[in-house]
């Protein structure tokens, strides 16, 4: 396809909330957690915890809790969070898939690039093979690869590497503010996937994948962000 700055070689994708509408089961689970606890945290809060490691999401609930727990405790609940969470992804099917998600990383795969996953969730592969998206992916970063969590850029970093390429070369889409910041320490291309008033560090931000072209995304991005910095 013409018009793709030779530049961009590979695209890094989070997977909760951007690739599979599976951020709601992650608030479903935690939020039965905290309830089981008693105490309740809102949508909206559960937005800050998009992005974060297992044990970084049980410790943000604890504090808004106002609740401590011994190490073993913290891997104790955190356990029964993920069952309950993998409980819930195991009824996942294509249909999941957020829409236009599919057609768009068809469109990234046909403009020649490479194609990963970076997401914290240690539970990412059984998620891609469940709603059969696996093979759409070159390299798959999850939270057993990674031991930093944003807003540390290792798991992009590790992304990149592995399908080849310099961040400066890749387009990171993610749905987390902490995310993006990652994406952006990492001296990525971002876009952010959501409401652009969470995400205003973004190069660009987009709603979803729906009706959206890849090539047609790229021609909005602003020179500035496709420069080299
Ligand atoms: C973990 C967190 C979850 C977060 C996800 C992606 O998933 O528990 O809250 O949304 O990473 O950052 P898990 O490894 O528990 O599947």
């Amino acid at each position: 396809m013409t018009g793709i700055p030779e530049r961009i070689k590979g695209c890094i994708f989070n997977l909760d909330g951007v690739i599979v509408d599976t951020a709601r089961y992650h608030y479903i689970s935690w939020r039965r957690l905290a309830n089981q606890l008693g105490f309740d945290f809102s949508e909206e809060q559960h937005q800050q915890l998009r992005g974060l490691s297992r044990m970084a999401s049980l410790e943000k609930i604890l504090e808004w809790g106002d609740m401590y727990m011994t190490e073993a405790e913290k891997l104790h609940w955190s356990d029964v969070k993920n069952n309950w969470y993998v409980e819930l992804i195991s009824n996942l099917k294509p249909g999941d898939v957020l829409p236009g998600a599919l057609l768009f990383l068809r469109q990234v795969r046909e403009a020649g690039m490479k194609i990963a996953l970076a997401s914290a969730s240690r539970s990412a592969r059984q998620v891609l093979i469940t709603t059969k998206l696996e093979t759409y992916f070159d390299a798959i970063i999850d939270g057993h690869s990674t031991r930093k969590a944003i807003p540390d850029p290792e798991c992009f970093i590790l992304a990149a590497l592995a399908i080849g390429f310099q961040p400066y070369e890749c387009i990171v889409f993610e749905d987390a503010a902490l995310g993006v910041l990652a994406g952006l320490a990492g001296g990525f291309h971002v876009v952010g996937i959501g409401n652009p008033d969470y995400l205003p560090k973004a190069h660009l931000v987009i709603p979803g994948f729906e009706n959206l072209s890849f090539p047609g995304m790229l021609a909005n991005f602003s020179e500035a962000s496709l420069t080299h910095s």
